[in-house]
């Protein structure tokens, strides 16, 4: 079955074709440039690329999986959640693509798209497994019985884990998105050097926080000099870089050891992180458990992983879904 799937609910315009499980294509047009020097994704401009982008990255799609629009028999996007004007490029191009070729569409919740970034060729994980989702927009603890649906163990209480590193690499002085260049400045750092809290370890339950560490890079920042802040940024990078970091393990490690989950896999923008995905392999190992990472540009949004979902799902039939709405929240 051939699946070519949409994905615009933030700031990257991506398309995919899959053949089962299998990425014949996975084309990802990054708006990062643009939304850098606002230090965070402004939604509007966000619409108006993708509006722009959404053709030409859906010819390259195409071209490079070497099919044609005839050749397609299901259509994918993600409906949500997301940006509503970001979405709804997605969603109408969707739409238009699968009416006009007459074949059926899947909506997809852009969450279980990470999440089903998992079941991608080679080596797709089975179900059942623990998928921590780390993203700029959530972060959550997901029990994965089935191929098309998780259930929620746990969640950011506030902001998620990508937000907080978008926060702090702002407050650094950094680019955007924040956590890569959060990861590149803590390479020539001491992640021990600022005593920066690991929120929620003492609380028993599987939820997150992450607003008091941004509060307390914050107050660390407050009493230094802009040449201090310059060069204690690596230190400091690489303190806050593990301050989340430990925080998601730590829950990781405590929802593993009730015994329940055999695999425990990681899906979301963050976990391109080379040390989250060190320190999981080390809980992975001490906890007895098999570990699935999929490669960074699988972590990152793209329309692989939205393809991959749509796979798993029952799909709406021509004409059904022409008065679809995207999904925000
Ligand atoms: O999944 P994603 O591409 O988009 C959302 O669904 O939000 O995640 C984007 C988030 C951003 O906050 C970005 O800073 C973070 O993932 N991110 C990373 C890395 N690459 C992207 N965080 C830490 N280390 C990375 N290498
Ligand atoms: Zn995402």
């Amino acid at each position: 079955m051939l699946v070519l799937a949409l994905e615009t609910s933030c700031d990257d315009t991506c398309a995919a074709v899959l053949d089962g499980g299998e990425i014949r294509s996975n084309v990802i047009s990054s708006q990062a440039e643009l939304h850098e020097r606002y230090g965070g994704v402004v939604p509007e401009v966000a619409s108006r690329h993708h509006l722009e982008l959404i053709n030409p990255v859906l010819d390259e799609a195409l071209q490079v999986a070497d099919v044609e629009l005839r050749d397609i028999d299901r259509f994918a996007v993600t409906r949500g959640p997301g940006l509503i004007g970001a979405l709804l490029i997605g969603v109408s191009a969707a739409k238009a693509l699968a009416s006009a070729a007459r074949r059926p569409l899947a909506g997809v919740d852009h969450l279980q798209g990470h999440v089903a970034s998992a079941f991608l060729e080679p080596e797709p994980l089975e179900p059942p497994f623990l998928c921590l989702i780390a993203s700029g927009g959530h972060t959550l603890l997901a029990g994965v019985e089935h191929h098309d649906t998780h259930a929620v163990l746990g969640q950011s209480l506030d902001d998620a884990a990508g937000e907080a590193l978008d926060k702090a690499a702002r407050m650094l002085g950094l680019g955007y998105p924040g956590g890569p260049e959060v990861e590149l400045a803590a390479q020539e750092g001491d992640p021990k050097s600022f005593d920066l809290p690991v929120a929620m370890t003492r609380d028993p339950g599987l939820d997150f926080s992450f607003s008091g560490l941004k509060t307390a890079l914050a107050y660390r920042l407050s009493d230094m000099s802009p040449d201090e802040l310059r060069d204690r940024r690596p230190d400091l990078a690489a303190s806050f870089q593990s301050a989340v970091v430990e925080q998601l393990v730590a829950k990781i490690e405590r929802a593993l050891a009730a015994g329940e989950w055999k695999t425990v896999a990681l899906g979301g923008g963050v976990a391109a992180n080379k040390l989250l995905r060190e320190r999981t392999a080390e809980v992975a190992s001490k906890s007895g458990v098999g570990l699935k990472l999929v490669p960074p540009e699988l972590c990152t949004d793209n329309a692989a992983m939205i393809g991959s979902a749509a796979r798993f799902l029952e799909p709406t039939g021509y004409p059904d879904y022409l008065d679809w709405d995207a999904v925000p929240a």
